[in-house]
């Protein structure tokens, strides 16, 4: 049985419907990402796990114990808001202790502990400081802290890494990630980073309107999305729109502006009007065996790799080329495109996001 497990949950206000039917299980010591754009219900769910909103249907189990009516506080969970509220006349020594002090955990290990989460976020040595004393980034590692201290059963942070520097923020994701793992905290992180999610969970549950699109492990949820939404929202992609002509066991045979591509369907059905999709970094600049050939309409460098706009008869397409040394062609040149036919996705437009209710 899950650790926590989420039943028919849906949150009304008014007529206005954040959240939609939600089913969901989370394992014991698995990091699930609730990922997707601002608005679409991702604090809300947070919320109704953590206690502080109550839903309008459904149920919460916390390993096997129904908690959709208990009091936050009973619920045993940890929680890093979006606004990460500090004490702000206690120390940052004192914020992080503050748990393990009404739990009357001894002095020396309460000490010994607040260093050990402070050391994680790098604010060692800045116990003694208030919060007004912070920067927004420095706050905010506070409340990380403050939460891993406890060492809770659950976790439950919401975008915690949002101030923090690219750099920073690339090495937290790594290091929460291996403290987590060590001590087993199943933990729900809430970001709208694609990074975030992809780098640090188990298991990634794209949110869109208030239902969740996708779940799956971050490989899938990239190579196999399963929803144009879920398609267009992680990382960058080519959409085409094209026609299917012809399904067979292992591809869909879809015209796409006078040409015919062909399309591992993965067992999709897939009908009619659809979209063909190929992520930048599949689309190749070729010579000889090119399948396409376009005009560079934009050339722009990001230092590991050169991102191109190819004005094709397929419409603009993204090509993104890895930094090897030479650089590619200049804008207005034109170029041969090629790709792998394993590498296209496609998904019937109108595919169901089950978005219901939805202003
Ligand atoms: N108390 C409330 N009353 C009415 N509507 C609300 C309330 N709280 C949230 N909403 C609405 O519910 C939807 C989901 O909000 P939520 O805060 O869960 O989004 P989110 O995914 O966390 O977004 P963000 O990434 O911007 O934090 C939004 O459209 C929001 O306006
Ligand atoms: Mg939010």
């Amino acid at each position: 049985m899950a650790f926590l497990t989420l039943q028919g949950i849906s949150k009304r206000y008014g007529d206005f419907t954040a959240i939609e039917h939600i089913d969901l299980d989370v394992e014991r010591g698995e990091l699930l990402a609730l990922l997707g754009p601002s608005g679409c219900g991702k604090t809300t769910t947070l919320q109704m796990v953590a206690g502080f909103v109550s839903p309008t249907t459904g149920r919460i189990l916390l390993d096997g114990r129904d908690i959709t009516n208990e009091r936050p506080e009973k619920r045993g969970i940890g929680v890093v808001f979006q606004s990460y509220a500090l004490f702000p006349h206690m120390t940052v020594a004192g914020n992080v202790g503050f748990g393990l002090e009404m739990r009357k955990v001894r002095r020396k290990e309460r000490e010994e502990r607040v260093a050990d989460a402070l050391s994680l976020v790098r604010l060692k040595g800045l116990g003694h400081r208030y919060p007004k004393e912070l920067s927004g980034g420095q706050r905010q590692r506070v409340a990380i802290a403050r939460a891993i201290a406890m060492e809770p059963e659950l976790l439950l942070l919401d975008e915690p890494m949002s101030n923090l520097d690219a750099k920073l923020r690339e090495e937290m994701h790594i290091e929460l990630r291996a403290i987590q793992k060590r001590l087993g905290i199943t933990t729900i992180l809430v970001t709208h980073d694609q990074v975030e999610a992809m780098t640090m969970s188990d298991r990634i549950a794209v949110m869109h309107r208030g239902v969740i699109a996708q779940l799956s492990t971050p490989y899938d949820a990239y190579e196999r999305p399963a929803t144009p939404f879920a398609s267009t929202f992680l990382g960058r992609t080519n959409a085409m729109a094209g026609e299917v002509l012809r399904r067979n066991q292992r591809c869909a045979e879809v015209a796409v502006a006078g040409t015919t591509l062909h399309v591992p369907h993965e067992g999709r059905h897939v009908d009619g009007a659809v979209h063909v999709y190929i992520r930048p970094e599949k689309v190749h600049l070729a010579n000889g065996d090119a399948r396409l050939r376009g005009r560079i309409v934009t050339r722009v460098f990001v230092g590991n790799q050169w991102l191109l706009e190819v004005d094709t008869e397929l419409g603009k397409l993204r090509v993104a080329q890895p930094n090897h040394g030479a650089p590619p062609p200049e804008e207005g040149h034109e170029v041969g495109l090629a790709w792998t036919d394993d590498d296209l996705r496609v998904l019937t437009q109108d595919s169901p996001e089950g978005a219901h209710g939805h202003a």
